[in-house]
């Protein structure tokens, strides 16, 4: 969603150039709008501009905003068209305070019609603009107990950033529900909804919690509640480098993340596989032996992407560790009456630690008495923090908003999961030695994988005018083929379906012709053969197939139009496999179609709000 940066120094350096980059940095977030404010000599002074943060760096460098302190925000629209108008920062009826906001203001309808009753003017559509002018209309000697006294009428979710003309070099800053961070420099400061867009300046970060205020002045920073009593937080270390927030010449941020799977794999494994015990070392999960033994149930929630992660651990699991799993979307799971069965473990999937929706889900689940665990990328981000334990995968920042390295790392996390507590639940040791060593050879296997992108590239070229797709899969790998579906349709804007192989029987086979692509997923397990059923079935209506099959299986060249021979792993793990050829088909695809893989429509990473 959107993303917010601020910036106070003691003069050495100017704030624009330092928001505008801080903005590229953020634009994965949204992009429909961009927009800044600066403490100048005339007061504050705003720029805005519908359309992408380069069109507001044109405009800054043409007619430059001189000052040291100052707020920006790109935009990703929920409340008014994305428009130069609706774009922040807001100001209110004066032009002496300006804010920029990230979440949703539930109340903004009641909140602006008592604002306009007592003679606000508003300017925009946005719901953000009532807060501003809350804090015009509330009393206070200053910003920070201005912006308590206003946030008290509010109901919604907000990371904002806040300066007023009247008190130069300050920034005020309040959270609740969407992330921000506090990033502390030598005799500077900044605020910004993830690292990645002060990562230049410093890497001392302070997480915020739900319900602080923070304070920023040239002369140093601090931490209140909604009373006022400082709150102690703490500083810690950005553990990545610029470098993997750089493109490093690649084309986009997708086919980087893509790429680096070997390493990140590699990461999310090391140092906890136990080869002789055949366990996993997973400490960070806060789960005693006994707590293991307790489990009788896994639900595991999530969004998108995470929850197809989900699916494929829901067969990892089950076969591992012999307990049954049930896989939620997070946004249904969070609204349902919680009917929760003693020995329950929530598991909690997320890439960015922040969605609203999984987040939720994770408290309603905790608020019902299941122990929540989460498997998070993003170090400090609020799963990570309220969950009970965790798995960070440690796959590095994921930037393309189409997620792919977190994908492949959380199918690894949770193998290792169900390696954790199968031994509990009595897997023999050689299997579970079996799997370790399976596990450990996956790096290799992902980087041998890669190697089929020029094959991928070229049968790209055949698809890339589609109108459809259809993606088929069984057991393990049928959260592949809808994986492989999301990927394409989110970057393509091809229209794709993921299916069971053997539902396509039970009404999309109605779709199967010459214009058809249908890619199967077909691993060597034991329901190849029927795969290999649904393929003739396709193929007798003339469907185009591409065929995802591990080497040593059965030669598929006579039914399937193109062969993908990924190489062969345990068939548990196979979806770490099968899902690689999928991202990169989705790359090509839409790279051939012109589209803007880094920043498809309508999309934004890290959905914060419903
Ligand atoms: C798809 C994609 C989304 C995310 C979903 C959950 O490529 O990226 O479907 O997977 O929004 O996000 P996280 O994992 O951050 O909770």
């Amino acid at each position: 969603m959107c993303g917010i940066i601020g910036y106070t120094g003691d003069g050495r350096r100017q704030a624009a150039p330092i928001l505008l980059r801080g903005l590229e940095r953020l634009e994965y977030r949204g992009y429909d709008s961009a927009g800044l404010a600066i403490q100048t000599d005339r007061g504050l002074v705003t720029r805005k501009l519908a359309g992408r943060v380069g069109g507001l760096r044109s405009s800054v460098e043409r007619l430059p905003l001189p000052g040291a302190c100052g707020i920006a925000h790109t935009r990703w629209a929920t409340h008014g068209a994305p428009t130069t108008c609706n774009a922040h920062p807001h100001v209110d009826c004066d032009e002496r305070f300006a804010l920029v906001h990230n979440g949703i203001i539930e109340n903004a309808d009641v909140l602006r019609a008592a604002l306009e009753r007592a003679g606000h003017t508003f300017r925009t559509e946005t719901d953000t603009e009532t807060l501003v002018h809350l804090i015009e209309d509330s009393p206070g000697d200053t910003l920070e107990v201005r912006v308590i006294s206003a946030l008290e009428h509010v109901v919604g979710t907000y990371g904002i950033a806040v300066m007023s003309a009247d008190e130069p070099g300050k920034i005020v800053v309040a959270r609740q529900g969407s992330p921000v961070l506090l990033g502390i420099g030598d005799d500077e400061y900044f605020v910004a909804s993830d690292a990645s867009a002060i990562l230049e300046h410093t890497r001392s970060v302070v997480h915020l919690d739900d319900g602080d205020i923070a304070v920023l002045t040239t002369d140093g920073y601090h931490v209140i509640d909604r009373e006022s009593h400082v709150q102690l937080r703490e500083v810690n270390d950005v553990t990545w480098d610029l470098e993997a927030i750089e493109l490093n010449g690649y084309a986009h941020f997708m086919q980087k993340e893509i790429a680096e799977q070997p390493e990140t794999v590699r990461s999310t494994l090391r140092g906890r596989l136990m080869f002789e015990e055949g366990l996993a070392r997973l400490n960070g999960l806060n789960l005693s032996p006994e707590d293991c033994a307790a489990i009788q149930h896994i639900t595991i929630v999530g969004c998108g992407t995470s929850w197809h992660a989900g699916l494929v651990g829901r067969h990892i699991i089950e076969a591992l560790a012999q307990i049954p799993v049930s896989v939620e979307y997070a946004s249904e799971y969070r609204y349902r009456r919680q009917v929760t069965r003693p020995g329950t473990l929530v598991v909690a999937i997320s890439q960015s630690g922040e969605t609203a929706d999984t987040l939720e889900a994770m408290r309603a689940a905790r608020a019902a008495g299941s122990r929540v665990v989460g498997l998070v990328n993003v170090v400090g981000s609020t799963i990570a923090r309220e969950a009970d334990g965790g798995i960070y995968l440690h796959a590095g920042p994921e930037i393309g908003v189409a997620s792919t390295k977190a994908f492949t790392s959380q199918i690894v996390a949770l193998a290792l999961l169900g390696l954790y507590l199968s031994s509990h639940h009595g897997l023999p040791l050689a299997e579970r030695q079996e799997l370790a060593r399976r596990l450990s050879q996956l790096p290799g296997l992902v980087a041998r994988t890669l190697e089929l992108e020029p094959q991928v590239r070229v049968l790209a070229e055949h698809f890339a005018q589609a109108p459809n797709a259809l993606y088929l899969g069984r057991g393990v790998n049928f959260p592949v083929a809808l994986e492989g579906a999301l990927k394409l349709k989110e970057i393509s804007y091809i229209h794709a379906e993921g299916y069971p192989a053997a539902e396509m029987k039970h009404g999309p086979i109605a779709l199967i012709d010459a214009n058809m692509p249908v890619v199967f997923v077909a691993p060597a397990d034991e329901v190849y053969s029927k795969v290999v059923s649904n393929m003739q079935e396709v193929r007798a209506r003339g469907g185009r197939i591409i065929a995802i099959t591990p080497e040593g299986n059965g030669d598929l060249g006579t039914l399937a139009d193109h062969q993908l021979r990924i190489p062969a792993t345990a068939p548990l793990l196979s979806s770490i496999l099968s899902v690689i050829p999928l991202q990169l088909l989705a790359y090509h695809v839409a790279v051939l179609r012109g589209c803007d893989v880094d920043r498809p429509r309508n999309l934004a990473k890290s959905v914060t709000v419903e």
